[in-house]
């Protein structure tokens, strides 16, 4: 049955401008799938007579806009967020993989997993590609929870057969005999989705990133993640034991881990070749700055970014970032953005730090349509925003004079507050 929600309604269009109404209506309808999609949305006015009979919910005061989209998280680091570190390697060491290793416990994940998944609904996020850890009955234990919830959510078990303490250490041949045996079981199900997983190249032997490329190639729409470019001192290593690459992000180019739906965590210390490169394969990057300035693993360069074309949107990348809270990330990208932009001493504009987080990081992932926008068509994931949710809020959000003001208001002073419902399909 159709349904009808009537609040202030951001949208954004295909080309990530910003379509707001003052006083919005947003249609749904479910389909034969379950799937509650957007029939029809805009002014009130215009929607509503073409609606005769709809039955309308009314949000006075409030905001509709499209849930954020997470580009890189990983579930299991949930408990470990504010770690202290040197940075990142003495962080995974220390820190990363002793929490990990608890996730060999089905229990453990399973309870993890709702945690998690309550975690981003509180805050708005609707979609996230995630990190299990090597561990299968981790990537079983988050996929279960998010079939119950009906969520859009892509994961897959990490590959690390080396460099990896026991207890996180997977075995080459049976890692990938296990991918292939979780992405036949849960990608496409629902809106699950698999993502084959190398952690990173200095934990994967040459056989592991070349099973994972055949697995790549066997199965075109699944997607690829891991990260690249994060720390001076990773990058270095990576030089030691690839000597014959030409890059850290060529190694991935190499075993045929670069395409359509691959997403690179970080890629803050890439050269020129290598942006063209993220570019030429439509891979795509997941910008992190709560974790990059938190590890001190340096800026990621939007304008350079901007300049190749390269896909790239926004992440918290917890348990490295420091909050699930999209408007946390949103407000450190912006301050980020001045330290590589194209056009010194300005940043991202309030609706490009938006985008970069709904419907830029949906295309991003290659689910451009289908997540993101709110579009006629697209799935209908959407929260519900309280721009008066705190005193001070309120203030600043009664003060806006445009729907960039209004933005700018709730990515500074917004968080889980100003979220006051999240709605699945
Ligand atoms: N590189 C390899 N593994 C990780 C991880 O878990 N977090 C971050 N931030 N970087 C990584
Ligand atoms: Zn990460």
């Amino acid at each position: 049955m159709m349904q009808g929600y009537r609040a202030q309604l951001l949208r954004f269009g295909a080309d990530g401008t910003a379509l707001y109404e003052t006083d919005g209506l947003l249609v749904v309808d479910r389909g034969a799938d379950g799937v509650a999609r957007v029939v029809d949305a805009g002014s009130y006015g215009a929607v509503a007579a073409r609606h005769p009979d709809l039955a309308v919910t009314h949000w006075p005061g409030r905001i509709i806009a499209p849930g954020f989209v997470d580009m890189h998280v990983h579930y299991p680091q949930t408990d470990i967020i504010g770690a202290p570190a040197d940075g990142l390697l003495p962080w995974l060491a220390n820190y990363t993989f002793p929490a990990e290793s608890r996730f060999a416990d089905p229990a453990h994940a399973a309870e993890v997993a709702r945690f998690f998944l309550d975690e981003l609904a509180r805050h708005g996020v609707t979609t996230a590609l995630a990190f299990s850890t090597s561990h299968p009955c981790s990537v079983d234990a988050l996929f279960t929870e998010a079939q119950r919830r009906r969520l859009r959510l892509i994961t897959g078990k990490v590959l690390q057969d080396r460099h990896s303490p026991e207890g996180v250490r997977d075995e080459t041949e049976q890692s990938l005999i296990d991918s292939e045996a979780l992405l036949t079981r849960w990608h496409g199900q629902g809106r699950l989705g698999y993502a084959i997983t190398p952690r990173f190249a200095p934990s994967c032997s040459e056989a592991q990133l070349t099973g994972a490329g055949e697995l790549a190639r066997r199965y075109p729409d699944v997607w690829i993640q891991s990260h690249v470019a994060e720390n001076r001192d990773e990058v270095r290593w990576v030089r030691e034991l690839f000597p014959k690459a030409r890059s850290y992000l060529s190694v991935y180019d190499d075993f045929h881990l670069l395409r359509p739906r691959a997403v690179y965590a970080h890629c803050i210390h890439l050269d020129a070749q290598d942006r063209a490169l993220m570019h030429a394969t439509r891979t795509a990057a997941a910008v992190s700055p709560t974790s990059n300035l938190f590890l001190g693993s340096g800026f990621f360069d939007y304008g350079a970014a901007q300049q190749a074309q390269m896909l790239h949107g926004l992440a918290s990348d917890v348990g490295g970032g420091t909050s699930f809270s999209p408007f946390h990330t949103m407000l450190a990208a912006y301050y980020v953005g001045r330290e590589g932009h194209t056009k010194p001493g300005l940043s991202l504009t309030p609706g490009e730090l938006w985008w970069n987080h709904t419907g830029g990081a949906a295309r991003a992932l290659g689910l451009e349509g289908v997540i993101g926008t709110l579009a006629v068509g697209s799935e209908a994931d959407f929260i519900v925003l309280n721009p008066a949710a705190t005193p001070l809020l309120a203030r600043k959000s009664a003060r806006a004079s445009n729907l960039d003001e209004l933005l700018f208001g709730l990515i500074v002073l917004g968080d889980d507050r100003a979220i006051e419902r999240t709605v699945i399909a």
